[in-house]
């Protein structure tokens, strides 16, 4: 499988997602890719906000290597998988789809252990630590989602 995360800035919530379902799925051994995009031009090869990096290494996740990048029309040719954090994100992936075929691969993160809830995941850019921390249980607990939909068969 092929995984895409995507956010806003993809500096904080989408590179988090990528760390924390990449890190489970080395864990079980899986081959599947998971990359992150966002749609802020201002952000595009800019590393991860530090206090995604600060949350991420309390569980041992390392998100130095990350640098922001745009989503692409391609992007829909090259994942299974597309998950949106919020409305906003929905939209602006809905905008650049070329066929309702596109769209059946974009999904709110959440739907994975949430299903049909359109749960949002919350933008903590302007927020406190503690955001970031809430951030990362929601994406940890879709993560799980996700590894027992589609990788332990
Ligand atoms: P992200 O957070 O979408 O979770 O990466 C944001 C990062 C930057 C901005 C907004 C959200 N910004 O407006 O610069």
């Amino acid at each position: 499988m092929k995984y895409l995360m995507i956010c806003l800035g993809n500096i904080c919530r989408s590179p988090l997602a990528e760390g924390v379902l990449r890190d489970k799925l080395e864990k079980i051994g899986s081959n599947s890719i998971v990359e992150s995009r966002g749609f802020e031009t201002y952000h595009d090869g800019d590393i991860a906000d530090y206090r995604a990096q600060k949350t991420a290494k309390k569980h041992n996740i390392d998100l130095s290597k990350h640098r922001g990048s745009l989503f692409q029309a391609v992007d829909f040719d090259n994942f299974d998988m597309i998950y949106v954090m919020d409305k906003n994100n929905y939209s602006d992936v809905a905008s650049m789809a070329r066929t309702p075929e596109d769209m059946k691969k974009v999904d709110f993160l959440m739907n994975a252990s949430r299903p049909g809830t359109d749960t949002v995941v919350v933008d903590p850019y302007y927020g406190a630590d503690e955001n970031f921390d809430e951030v990362y249980e929601m994406i940890d607990e879709a993560a799980d989602a996700i590894i027992k939909q589609y990788e332990k068969k």
